[in-house]
């Protein structure tokens, strides 16, 4: 049967934080496209040099290749028993092609879990946000400070260094949440008319809580 999710939320909202947690212990794949972009930006290949601007600058990778690298994702072997997608669907656009996508294998969304979150917060955490250079892990200065050395990832057997994403500088920011308002929240509706949304209002909740709070919401779901 499968469970296939979708987070939505502004970019910083902790879509990131709650699919890495969901996916550990649910033992699905984290599939998020803002991974894929940076790895391919970071290993220099064609395609990371095709979205570097777009990255750089908050703007969206146009949608047709960004749904054809989802859509090959999605044929991988580790698919099958289902996945988390965070950071797609992102437009309009994106909503309907993943909707057919899945309907063409007689398949579909679960369920689409919007993590909310109010601007003035987001640019808080994003302003504080560093990630592991090496394994990816997600920290921050200001709510969850790596354990150990400052500056590097304290998960067993990495210590790599903590590092600013280029698009968590202050004016990136604002134009990511213009971007987010404009294009990515009207996909909102659109689960919701499909009777998919789960709303977690997260301001001021930690992220275990924020979790906690989804853990129901899976629980509930009939097929968990
Ligand atoms: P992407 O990587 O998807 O970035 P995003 O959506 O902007 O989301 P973020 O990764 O910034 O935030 P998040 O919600 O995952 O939060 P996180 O858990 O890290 O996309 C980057 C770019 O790629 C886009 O701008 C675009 O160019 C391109 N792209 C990607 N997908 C695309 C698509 N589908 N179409 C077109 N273009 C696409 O948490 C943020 C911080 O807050 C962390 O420091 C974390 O530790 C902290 N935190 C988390 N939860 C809490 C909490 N409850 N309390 C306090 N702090 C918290």
């Amino acid at each position: 049967m499968g469970l296939r999710i979708v987070m939505l939320g502004a970019p910083g909202a902790g879509k990131g934080t709650q699919a890495e947690t969901i996916a550990a212990n649910y033992g699905l794949p984290h599939i998020s496209t803002g991974d894929i972009f940076r790895k391919h930006l970071k290993e220099g290949t064609d395609l990371g040099k095709q979205v570097q601007g777009y990255l750089n600058s908050g703007a969206l990778v146009p949608d047709d290749l960004t749904c054809s690298i989802v859509a090959d994702r999605l044929t991988q072997a580790d698919c099958a028993a289902g996945y988390i997608l965070d950071g797609f669907p992102r437009s309009q656009v994106q909503a309907e092609a993943l909707t057919s996508l899945l309907d063409k294998k007689g398949e579909q969304i679960t369920l689409a879990i919007d993590v909310d979150v109010p601007d003035a917060e987001i640019i808080v955490r994003l302003s504080a946000r560093r990630s592991c250079a090496v394994c990816g892990a997600i920290y921050n200065l200001k709510f969850k400070a790596p354990k150990g050395e400052a500056g590097k990832c304290d998960r067993p057997g990495c210590a790599g260094d903590l590092i600013q994403r280029e698009d968590d500088k202050p004016d990136t920011i604002c134009q990511r949440l213009n971007v987010y308002h404009e294009t990515t929240e009207p996909i909102i509706a659109y689960y919701k008319e499909k009777g998919l949304l789960h709303s977690v209002p997260a301001s001021g909740l930690t992220p275990d809580q924020v979790y906690g709070e989804i853990e129901t919401i899976l629980k509930a779901s009939k097929t968990v």
